[in-house]
């Protein structure tokens, strides 16, 4: 009997069908494996698992996942996997890096310039029929050019959306647990800033490309939001329990900072109700990795991952298995 994979909700077709030719697939409902009880339900009888990262991959689930040999993420991020709980069982763990990074980078400056240059609203002020004709001093917004660009995360997103950025005139700085190497530093005539403090208070765009963990949990809280500049525009396609959501939503009613441009939110789907209705602020629905080739990408890498564990490749020739 061929091994049983479980992909949690549809992703692209092609990938699904893939797999089903050498294994039993069953694909869930949209949504439907999104508490741990619906997957410790069922996850006995998998041998794979290729989870949203909507899905919560527990330990509860983990130890309940008997015959599991692999779960291997549709994301780069994977802070709904516990790790420890993967390694204690012998459970290798993939996620998928590189492929959606171009597609999140370009997201990101979109973003940033439909923030910055006040696309929302202007649509809105124009769908709702009040364009009467060109205005000198209508819907004035902040060019990029020789302003700064404080980038928290310096892994490849951050590293992609620098790149992006410094066609636009920006001016790079970083926070990163580590400086980047001499070579990339050269290229991107970026700065390192040894704190987010400091990052925060001297960025006049700051953008979050950093994983969720303890460490980055509301790392953008009351006191750095606070510390931005008043004319400041923040942007987050990173993890949104990064952010204090709430403090945010306040910063931007307030008018602490001038604006943001906001993926991801703390409790998806919700989005704090300040937030919804928070001034300059263009919210999407976690989508920054969503275009036809980033998401069919992910789906073949989470996919070539699960085929190299049940066919017993050895590790070194799966090349986005987590190192536990
Ligand atoms: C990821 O991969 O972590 C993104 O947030 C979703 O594509």
């Amino acid at each position: 009997m061929s091994a049983h994979v479980l992909i949690t909700e549809p992703i692209i077709k092609s990938v699904i069908d893939d797999l089903r030719a050498d294994f039993t697939v069953d694909v869930g409902q949209r949504g439907e494996f999104n508490t741990e009880e619906q997957l410790v339900e069922v996850i006995g009888k998998y041998d794979a698992l290729l989870p949203m990262l909507s899905n919560p991959v527990t330990k509860k689930v983990i130890e309940a996942g008997d015959n599991l040999k692999i779960i291997a993420n549709h994301a780069v991020g994977y802070n709904n996997i516990d790790l420890d709980a993967a390694k204690k069982a012998g459970i290798k763990v993939a996620n998928t890096p590189d492929v959606l990074t171009e597609a999140t980078a370009d997201f990101t400056m979109g973003l940033l310039l439909s923030v910055a240059r006040k696309i929302g609203p202007a649509q809105n002020y124009l769908r709702d029929g009040n364009f009467d004709g060109w205005e000198p001093l209508g819907f004035l917004g902040k060019e990029l050019n020789g302003q700064t660009l404080g980038i928290f995360g310096m892994g490849r997103i951050g590293t992609a959306v620098a790149r992006r950025a410094r066609a636009f005139g920006l001016e790079i700085r970083y926070h990163n647990r580590n400086k980047v190497s001499a070579g990339l530093h050269d290229e991107l005539d970026a700065t390192y800033v040894s704190s987010l403090q400091e990052l925060a208070e001297k960025s006049d765009f700051l953008s979050l490309h950093c994983p969720l963990t303890e460490e980055t949990h509301h790392a953008i809280n009351k006191k750095i939001i606070n510390s931005m500049p008043d004319n400041a525009i923040l942007i987050n396609t990173s993890r949104g329990p990064v952010i204090d959501e709430a403090e945010l939503a306040k910063a931007l009613h307030e008018g602490c900072i001038a604006g943001a441009g906001i993926d991801v939110f703390e409790e998806e789907p919700a989005v704090h109700p300040k937030l919804m209705s928070a001034p300059n602020c263009v919210i999407t629905p976690h989508i920054a990795s969503a275009t036809h080739q980033s998401r069919k990408a992910i789906g073949r890498l989470a996919a070539n991952a699960i085929r190299g564990v049940l066919e017993e490749k050895p590790d070194a020739a799966i090349s986005n298995l987590l190192p536990l």
